[in-house]
C-alpha cells in the first residue's frame, strides 16, 4: 500500500478516467469536532481520491451541524478546523470546489421547494432522525427536515454521484424520491437522480475498544492528535490479553493488527503478523510499532496542516473562491426550478 498522503506536495497532473470525466461528485461533512481516522478512511480519503476522477463539489455542512450544536463559537471554530484539516488531508482546491454550506444560502430556498412535495411519512421513517431523538437530541423541525436540506444540497449542484457512509444511504433514497416527485410534478428533466457511492469495501474502522470508531464512543484515534496524546491513547485504551511475551498472540479480532494494517506497508504488516504467530514480541512493542506507523502515515498531512494553519488567508481564499463557484452553479439551478414551479 502506498501512502496517499505522500504525494501531497507534488503537483500531479490532472488524471481523468474517460468514463468518469463528466461525473460530478458532491459530498458534505459536518463540522462536529476533532476528526478521527474513521472519518479519514471512511469519508475524507475517498473524497480526495475522487477529486481526480471528475468534477468535485465538497462542502462543510454547517447548517446541518446546527441541528445538534448550539454554541456559535463552537460552530465557527469547528467549521474552520474542518476546512483546515480537509485541506491538510489532500483536498486540492484546484480540482475540487470547496465551500461552506452556509455560503450558498440559496440551498434553503431549494430545501423549501422540495419540502412542498415531501411526504411527512418519508421523513418520519428516517433512521438517523429516530436515532438522534433516542440519544436525547431535541426533536426540532430542523432535525426532522434535515434530509430535505440534504436533498437540496445534492440537487442544487446537479450532482451525479454522492460518496457517503452507509448511515447516509437512506438520505440518498429520500433525495432520489424527492427528485422524482419534482420531475413528475414540474417537468421530467428538472432534476437528475443522483447515485450514491457507498463503498462496501471501506471497512468500518474499529475504535480503540474494538467497537466502531466514533467520536461519541470515546474510542477514537484523532488524525491530528499530538504525539504524547496519541501514544497514551494507544497504550491505555487498547486492551490486550495476558499472553506472556514469549508465547504466540491471538490475531483474530486484534485491534492493533486491524489499525496497523491501515498505516503499515504490506511487508511491515506481514512482519507483525508473523511476530504474533511466532511469539517472542510483546504487546508493548506492537503498540510502539502501531504508533510509529500512524505517525509516519500522517506526517505529510501534519506538515501540510502546519503550513495551512500559518496561512489563514489561504483558507479564506479557498473558501471564498469555492463559494463563488458554487453560487454560480446554484443560481443556475435555482432559476430553472423557480421557473418550473411558478415562482419566476
Ligand atoms: P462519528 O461516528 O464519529 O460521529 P460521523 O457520523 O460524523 O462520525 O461520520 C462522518 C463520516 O465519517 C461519515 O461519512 C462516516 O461514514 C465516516 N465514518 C465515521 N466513523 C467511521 C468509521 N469508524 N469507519 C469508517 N467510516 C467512518
Ligand atoms: N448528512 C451528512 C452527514 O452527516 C452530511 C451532509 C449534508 C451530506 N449534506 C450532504 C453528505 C449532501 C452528502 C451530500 O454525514
Amino acid at each position: 500500500m502506498t501512502n496517499p498522503l505522500r504525494n501531497l506536495f507534488h503537483d500531479q497532473p490532472n488524471f481523468y478516467e474517460p468514463n468518469l470525466i463528466h461525473m460530478r461528485f458532491l459530498t458534505g461533512l459536518q463540522p462536529s469536532g476533532q476528526l478521527h481516522i474513521g472519518n479519514y478512511f471512511g469519508a475524507i480519503l475517498p473524497a480526495v481520491q475522487l477529486q481526480n476522477k471528475g468534477e468535485a463539489f465538497y462542502f462543510i455542512a454547517n447548517y446541518h451541524a446546527m441541528t445538534t450544536m448550539a454554541s456559535p463559537d463552537e460552530l465557527r471554530a469547528n467549521t474552520r478546523a474542518l476546512a483546515v484539516d480537509f485541506l491538510a488531508c489532500g483536498l486540492d482546491p484546484q480540482k475540487a470546489v470547496f465551500f461552506a454550506q452556509s455560503a450558498v444560502p440559496e440551498v434553503n430556498e431549494l430545501a423549501w421547494i422540495l419540502s412542498t412535495v415531501c411526504p411527512m411519512g418519508l421523513l418520519e421513517r428516517c433512521h438517523s432522525y429516530k436515532e438522534k431523538m433516542a440519544r436525547g437530541i431535541a426533536a426540532t423541525h430542523a432535525l426532522f427536515a434535515y434530509p430535505a436540506l440534504m436533498a437540496a444540497d445534492i440537487l442544487l449542484y446537479d450532482s451525479d454521484a454522492v460518496p457517503v457512509g452507509k448511515d447516509q444511504k437512506q438520505h440518498l433514497e429520500v433525495t432520489r424520491d424527492l427528485a422524482g416527485k419534482m420531475n413528475d410534478a414540474f417537468g421530467a428533466d428538472l432534476f437528475k437522480l443522483p447515485e450514491p457511492i457507498i463503498s462496501e469495501s471501506t471497512a468500518i474502522v474499529p475504535g480503540l475498544d474494538g467497537q466502531k470508531m466514533s467520536k461519541s464512543y470515546g474510542n477514537a484515534l484523532p488524525i491530528f492528535g499530538d504525539e504524547k496524546e496519541v501514544r497514551k491513547l494507544i497504550n491505555k485504551k487498547i486492551v490486550t490479553d495476558a499472553t506472556p511475551l514469549e508465547d504466540p498472540k491471538p490475531t483474530d479480532g486484534s485491534i492493533i493488527l486491524a489499525l496497523y494494517k491501515l498505516f503499515a506497508s504490506p511487508m511491515q504488516y506481514d512482519r507483525m503478523l508473523d511476530q504474533h504467530h511466532s511469539g517472542g514480541v510483546g504487546y508493548g512493542q506492537f503498540k510502539k510499532d502501531l504508533f510509529e506507523a500512524y505517525w509516519e502515515y500522517f506526517r505529510p498531512a501534519r506538515e501540510k496542516r502546519a503550513w495551512v494553519l500559518a496561512h489563514p488567508e489561504y483558507v479564506d481564499d479557498v473558501l471564498s473562491t469555492g463559494a463563488a463557484r458554487a453560487r454560480e452553479e446554484a443560481s443556475k439551478t435555482l432559476s430553472r426550478v423557480r421557473r418550473a414551479v411558478g415562482l419566476a
